[in-house]
């Protein structure tokens, strides 16, 4: 990361997932990084973004000067018969559910992770997806997903208007990696959809995380570097 010192330190969190494994190596393969943490559901210790109440004791061994965090944490739904297609299929308990896991948790991680972020350059990149865009939206559908990706991107937005305060040098963006297969994606991922590979999603996400300069708030990016509008 040319924009980051020397030496610096990093995390990942949700580093169990296909996005966020690529990052995590992609990470520790940067000469300039002088360690990479990697926290999800089965490191010890370890989170469940369902439980907020776990977030102080897994981020507790963690060096206090990190200059670069990723979340790359995320459901797509909560029910066996996938996002909703239709009104009618919204569930108000998988509704709650994808807030909490893809809006709420994270916001409380970042909560407890700002006074562990680093007071020069910072890069805090979450990812998000596309579909959380309100005037990109003209499908319809998934609503839960959507609507937890578009709440994400506004606490993300408010967060970082309020951090930026103390930390001028805090880049905060919402992320949108393509289209990658995984577990989330498989569903809607046939073997004639253009893809993009994980390796290639977090390289182009470092890239452009790299390459955006500090508030105010924060960027809704793709992993060419491209924004996106909100
Ligand atoms: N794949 C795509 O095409 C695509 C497109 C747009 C946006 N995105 C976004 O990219 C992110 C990563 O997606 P992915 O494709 O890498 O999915 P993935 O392989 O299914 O990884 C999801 C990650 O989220 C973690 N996670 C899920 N529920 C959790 C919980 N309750 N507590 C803690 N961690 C939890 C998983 O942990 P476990 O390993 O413990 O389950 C895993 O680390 C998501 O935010 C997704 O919305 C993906």
């Amino acid at each position: 990361m040319h924009s980051l010192p020397d030496g610096y330190t990093a995390l990942v969190i949700g580093a169990s997932g296909t996005i966020g494994r690529a990052f995590q190596r992609a990470i520790a393969a940067d000469p300039a990084c002088a360690g990479v943490v990697a926290l999800s559901r089965s490191t010890h210790p370890g989170f469940d973004l369902g439980d907020p109440h776990q977030f102080a004791a897994a981020l507790s061994a963690l060096p206090s000067d990190l200059s670069l965090v990723i979340d790359a944490t995320g459901i797509l739904s909560n029910d066996p018969a996938g996002p909703e297609k239709s009104l009618s299929a919204v569930q108000p308990q998988n509704l709650h559910r994808l807030m909490q896991i893809n809006a709420v948790g994270p916001l409380m991680m970042l909560r407890e992770l700002a006074p562990r972020l680093a007071r020069g350059r910072c890069l805090y990149g979450k990812l998000s997806a596309r579909v959380g865009s309100i005037s990109d939206n003209r499908l319809g559908g998934w609503y839960s997903y959507r609507a937890s990706k578009a709440a994400l991107n506004m606490l993300l937005q408010t967060a970082a208007i309020e951090l930026q305060r103390r930390l001028p040098g805090l880049v905060v963006a919402a992320m949108q990696p393509g289209t990658v297969r995984s577990p989330l994606s498989q569903r809607f991922v046939s073997a004639a959809t253009d893809t993009v590979l994980p390796e290639e999603a977090a390289l182009g996400l470092l890239a452009a995380l790299d390459a955006i300069e500090p508030g105010p708030g924060a960027r809704f990016v793709d992993y060419r570097g491209k924004t996106i509008p909100w």
